[in-house]
């Protein structure tokens, strides 16, 4: 932390706007001192010095909201910016990973879990694992299909190719149904491809990183259970979980795998996931022994269980700290009904969607209704490259992703609108944002 921002008190929870806020009035009072401090510090820390000569005056108007460093705001698909009590959670004195005050928080972090996942059903198992995202792959690809096994991968974007890969590291065969840029899979197609043969697995990333489309996993889900009832149903919920609706139980799914770097508002370290009771037993039944060591659910299935019963339990150490800022940022993220932070974070992309496209922007995702709520794909405008637009946005204090889909990569950029950033109370980082692309563009040549 540099010398001017300081933590003064107990700094603000993630809110959407216009819900009932969980500060009192101490609090609020604490936060206005914190603003005022903020904004001095603007004259003083990194952020304002590389800021000041570069900006319009609207784009810095107002620090965001937070005791943190001065820093550049992270508004790209993950990792996105973390509330102060995530980030005091991670700074967590040593502790043992089997005393009893670890095992509680460990515990209370999985039964969080499941209501961040809507499940109720005893049968699943929620896990969280020193890891990423892509562990959560290798958890599939190495439990649930054995060698020379049928998986039915959705494109629509990098990451299939990826998971598609990781299932054939193992010995899987993965089929993939590639969706045109930007669109989705079409049910026929997939109701086709199920009847022409058994699939171990369907494999369906909720939100493509890579194109922010947005996959109707509730809808593809009962196609399955219609046609292929024994197919399990993973999903690929790493730039979903915590802002795309998920019901676990009452859509049937068999894994849900995701990471903590974005909508659940955590730093990177840990594969997240959630088994269902049928795909536990599948695991059980599997003739082949798992094709991994680490990423083995016979190893990892009783650690889970002792801790979410409150009993220490060791296959491999688990990151504590972590765990701990996952507690805390699961706390905030259910102070408030799901519904309401996923109504709250579809207002902001909305929002964001909208003022790009009165740019004359357009969206990598082409399809209404199917554009992701934590994200927007946009292409850059004739004429703009992106390494002469990114940089000049970046001059802003602003970090926006560039594009990742091999095809048209060059052509695009990606914003992330998910967490704090987007549904905190009283945060500016929208109205700072869309004025530094708006200035960086017209610094670019464009005209609106
Ligand atoms: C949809 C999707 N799946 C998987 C991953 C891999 O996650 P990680 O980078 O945490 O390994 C990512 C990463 O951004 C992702 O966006």
């Amino acid at each position: 932390m540099d010398n001017c921002s300081q933590t003064l008190a107990t700094p603000p929870t993630t809110t959407p706007r216009g819900k009932i806020s969980i500060f009192d009035t101490t609090r609020r009072q604490n936060m206005s001192a914190i603003r005022r401090l903020n904004l001095i510090s603007q004259h003083i820390s990194p952020f304002s010095a590389s800021s000041s000569s570069t900006t319009s005056s609207s784009t810095h108007s107002k620090m965001p909201v937070s005791t943190q460093a001065a820093h550049p705001l992270t508004l790209i698909p993950g990792p996105v910016e973390f509330t102060d009590e995530v980030l005091q959670a991670m700074a967590t004195p040593s502790q043992s990973h089997v005393s009893p005050q670890f095992v509680s928080v460990f515990g209370d972090a999985l039964a969080l879990l499941r209501q961040l996942f809507m499940n109720t059903d005893k049968s699943a198992q929620a896990f969280a694992i020193a890891g990423a995202g892509t562990l959560g792959w290798d958890f599939v690809a190495s439990n649930l299909i054995e060698p020379g096994e049928d998986a039915l991968v959705l494109h629509t974007g990098y990451f299939a190719d990826s998971f598609a890969d990781c299932i054939d590291t193992y010995g899987g065969v993965p089929t993939q149904l590639k969706a045109p840029i930007g669109d989705i899979v079409p049910l026929d197609q997939i109701e086709a491809a199920l009847k022409s043969k058994f699939y171990k697995v369907i494999t369906i990333t909720h939100v493509d990183t890579s194109t922010g489309v947005l996959s109707d996993i509730k809808t593809i889900a009962a196609l399955v259970r219609k046609v292929s009832p024994n197919t399990l149903i993973i999903v690929d919920g790493v730039c979903s979980v915590g802002v795309e609706e998920i019901r676990f139980d009452e859509w049937d799914l068999d894994f849900v795998l995701t990471a903590p770097q974005k909508a659940i508002g955590v730093p990177a370290g840990l594969s997240i996931f959630i088994a269902s009771g049928r795909a536990l037993d599948v695991f059980k039944s599997r003739k082949a022994k798992p094709g991994s060591y680490y990423a083995s659910l016979s190893k990892w299935l009783p650690v889970m269980q002792n801790y979410e019963a409150k009993k220490a339990s060791y296959f491999s150490t688990p990151p504590v700290q972590n765990i701990h800022a996952l507690l805390a940022s699961l706390k905030q993220i259910l102070a408030i009904p799901l519904e309401d932070r996923f109504a709250a974070h579809e207002k902001m992309s909305t929002h964001v969607k909208e003022t790009i496209e009165s740019y004359g922007l357009k969206q990598v995702a082409v399809r209404p209704g199917y554009q992701a709520h934590g994200m927007t794909a946009v292409y850059v405008p004739e004429g703009v490259t992106l390494p002469d637009f990114l940089p000049k946005v970046a001059k802003r204090n602003i970090v926006l992703a560039g594009g990742l889909h091999k095809d048209i990569a060059t052509k695009y950029f990606r914003i992330g609108h998910m967490g704090v950033s987007a549904i905190g109370e009283d945060r500016e980082d929208f109205t700072l944002a869309l004025n530094a692309i708006k200035d960086s563009l017209k610094e670019c040549g464009y005209t609106f």
